[in-house]
């Protein structure tokens, strides 16, 4: 279920080429939380119809939206996704663009792209002509604009919850190290049932989740080869 964010709803209509699934017509819609299941979807993209659900299988997913096509930020960071694509893979990610644009122009771009950067996406834009799943995501902020998407990436694991939100304005372009660090650190977190701290990066020490009762406290202090700042404060490396 989606947490509803007053003030921030978005709505759903039945004439679309992207279907949201299970939702009724015209009802407001909250926008996608943390923890949320991701809303699913059936969207015309640049490799074919795909339903969310389906696509993303059995894997994490990064769902990202950029403003538009043919604009030089969304270029970089398109290419730069694509380029380093094996490396998400490697993490067991599936990438999956979305914006406003319809499939022509989607494709057209990807045909420019090849041309001018040398970068061909492998993975599929949704065309998001009619805003459907622009919607279902939040991914229009109106005071940034009221017509493309800002430059969204939601993290689904393959339990399909979202674990994790980033947004970012028109102006800015993302950062596909942080990108990457943030699916490391959302796996090693889930694999080893512990906390990354602040600048994290894979080979660094973890957090031991702070303890919730007096018992937990004892075993705390129990624990060998750990750094221990405080009770509630201790490092280890994995
Ligand atoms: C860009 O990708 O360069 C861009 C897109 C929309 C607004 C501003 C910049």
């Amino acid at each position: 279920m989606c947490t509803p964010i007053p003030g921030m709803t978005t709505t759903t209509s039945t004439t679309s080429t992207a279907t949201a699934h299970n939702t009724p017509p015209n009802t407001p819609r909250p926008m996608p939380r943390i923890g949320d299941k991701a809303p699913d979807f059936t969207a015309n993209t640049t490799h074919g119809e795909l339903r969310f659900r389906d696509f993303q299988g059995d894997k994490w997913t990064l769902l990202f939206s950029h403003p538009a096509d043919f604009t030089p930020v969304c270029s970089t960071e398109l290419c730069e996704l694509a380029k380093r694509s094996k490396e998400f893979e490697s993490r067991n990610f599936k990438l999956l663009g979305v914006s406003v644009d319809s499939i022509h122009s989607h494709l057209a771009w990807v045909e420019n792209l090849a041309q001018i950067l040398d970068t061909r996406l492998p993975y599929p834009l949704v065309a998001d002509t009619d805003k459907k799943v622009s919607e279902l995501y939040g991914m229009i902020h109106p005071g940034e604009s009221s017509t493309v998407t800002v430059r969204t990436l939601f993290f689904v694991d393959p339990k399909n919850t979202i674990r994790a939100i980033i947004y970012y304005p028109l102006n800015v372009g993302r950062n596909v190290d942080e990108i990457l660090r943030v699916a490391d650190a959302l796996q090693t977190a889930d694999t080893n049932a512990v906390a990354c701290p602040v600048n994290w990066k894979k080979g660094d020490k973890v957090i031991v989740p702070p303890p919730k009762t007096e018992k937990e406290v004892a075993a705390r202090k129990a624990l060998t080869n750990v750094d221990r700042l405080d009770f509630y404060l201790v490092k280890k490396s994995l």
